[in-house]
């Protein structure tokens, strides 16, 4: 596929002026530094440990394991530096961003943190709280390794703000492939068939759809895919731009069939986070899981191979995409440390150590494809040839005030299933983010 096609990731991205809300703190934990190999002189002190505050939001296992993997590359480079890890827990960075943003401009940065790939960028305002990142780009190479589309996705004000270690993919429903074969079932393409099987695996007693929406945008991550497989790529992309209105009829169909599906969710999804959601399908008592594929990493941290995966129904040859990234805070208290992380960020050996444990592709291109598990080679197949549409819910489609408006409003709908106020909050959402009248 060509690179245009992907570059549509790009064109639904607008800059954010992202209100900053303080939520919550994170914890941190260190990971000690290798020994020093020589005692220092009797009548010297001992030199300061040399540090490295990496900031993120992976705290789940496969996030973790694949945080830890590429530190395990950084320490190898970098003996006797201190890897201060930085997490606050909260997946899609629901806690993160607000402390990292006090953090910021309470002038107390961590050296590197996570970055959504495009718009989150100016949530954190570049010029003052970030370093832009050209020089390590041209001392790297780093615009011959990555796809052209998620270059220019990566350019703000004309720079370079993160290094991207990844692509992930959103629109994925997991299945426990044994109670699939046990009750003659295969995976739903529409949505229809996805209410056939959910009533078949419901006589049996087994929860048909598993959800965690404890953290607040899992409604949201679960209702953008419904939106793609009801409208289709372009009507959805249209919707971050104006072309689809959200007062569409198939915005309402979505919703429809969106309150149906969560008559067939465990009842406790509002106490679970996704990765406990997920734990359903590990334990055979739930059978189906919309989640993006760090879900992949998760079950291959649990040793859980009884999962296959399919598109979320009507989602077949579409691809909602969005990339992680590291940014470098502006005078960083590890400066040379922390450009040292970046270099293995970007690197060929960071990403390949990296990515098959958090259950995402290269943002390289030029990964060893047989370092990954079968359902990673078939998600690098689709990043080549599906259409590439942005996801809301982790920074590629709206501006962040957009992206949290409808957040809040699908968090809303998992209990309160009300179409019509939805439906208009969400319209509302697009009208004060100035893209719908
Ligand atoms: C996404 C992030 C992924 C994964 C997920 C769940 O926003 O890009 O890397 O961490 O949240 O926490």
């Amino acid at each position: 596929m060509s690179h245009s096609k992907r570059l549509l990731f790009l064109l639904f991205s607008v800059f954010t002026i992202g209100a900053i809300v303080l939520t919550a703190c994170g914890g941190a934990a260190t990971t000690a530094a290798p020994a020093a190999t020589q005692a220092p002189a009797a009548t010297q002190a001992p030199a300061a440990a040399k540090k490295l505050e990496i900031f993120s939001w992976w705290t789940a296992g496969g996030e973790a394991d694949g945080l830890n993997a590429m530190f395990d590359i950084y320490k190898a480079a970098n003996p006797g530096v201190e890897i201060i890890n930085a997490t606050v827990a909260g997946g899609a960075g629901t806690n993160a961003k607000a402390v990292l943003a006090t953090r910021l401009t309470g002038g107390d940065p961590p050296d590197s943190f996570q970055l959504h790939a495009g718009l989150e960028v100016e949530k954190y305002s570049p010029d003052q709280y970030l370093q832009p990142l050209d020089d390590l780009y041209a001392s790297e190479g780093l615009e011959k390794v990555f796809p052209k589309d998620l270059l220019s996705l990566l350019k703000y004000q004309g720079h370079y703000w993160g290094v991207p270690v990844n692509i992930h993919r959103a629109n994925v429903l997991w299945y426990n492939k044994q109670i699939f074969a046990d009750n003659n079932l295969k995976p739903p393409t529409t949505f229809d068939e996805f209410f056939t099987v959910a009533e078949a695996l419901k006589a049996k007693g087994i929860v048909p759809l598993v959800l965690g929406t404890k953290e607040g945008w899992e409604s949201g991550h679960t209702f953008e895919t419904i939106l793609i497989g009801t409208l289709g790529a372009e009507a959805y992309k249209g919707l971050w731009t104006g072309k689809t209105q959200w007062t569409d009829p198939g915005v309402t169909q979505a919703l429809e069939t969106y309150k149906k599906m969560l008559t067939y969710a465990n009842t406790d999804h509002s106490a679970l986070t996704w990765s406990e959601g997920a734990q359903y399908l590990v334990d055979g008592k739930g059978a189906m899981h919309i989640m993006g594929d760090w879900t992949d990493g998760w079950f291959t941290s649990k040793s859980y191979k009884g999962y296959g995966w399919a598109p979320v129904p009507g989602n077949a040859g579409i691809f909602d995409a969005l990339s992680d990234s590291f940014a470098l805070a502006k005078n960083p208290p590890h400066a040379d440390e922390a450009t040292a992380w970046l270099k293995v960020a970007g690197s060929k050996a960071g990403q390949e150590a990296f990515n098959p444990k958090k259950g995402s592709i290269c943002a390289r291109t030029d990964c060893d494809l047989s370092l990954f598990n079968d359902y990673l080679k078939s998600a690098a197949g689709d990043w080549q040839k599906d259409a590439i549409v942005p996801s809301v819910t982790h920074g590629a489609a709206a501006i962040e005030s957009w992206a949290t408006a409808y957040k809040d409003a699908m968090a809303l709908f998992a209990t309160s299933g009300d179409v019509a106020a939805t439906q208009a909050a969400l319209q509302q959402a697009c009208v004060d983010a100035k893209t719908c009248k």
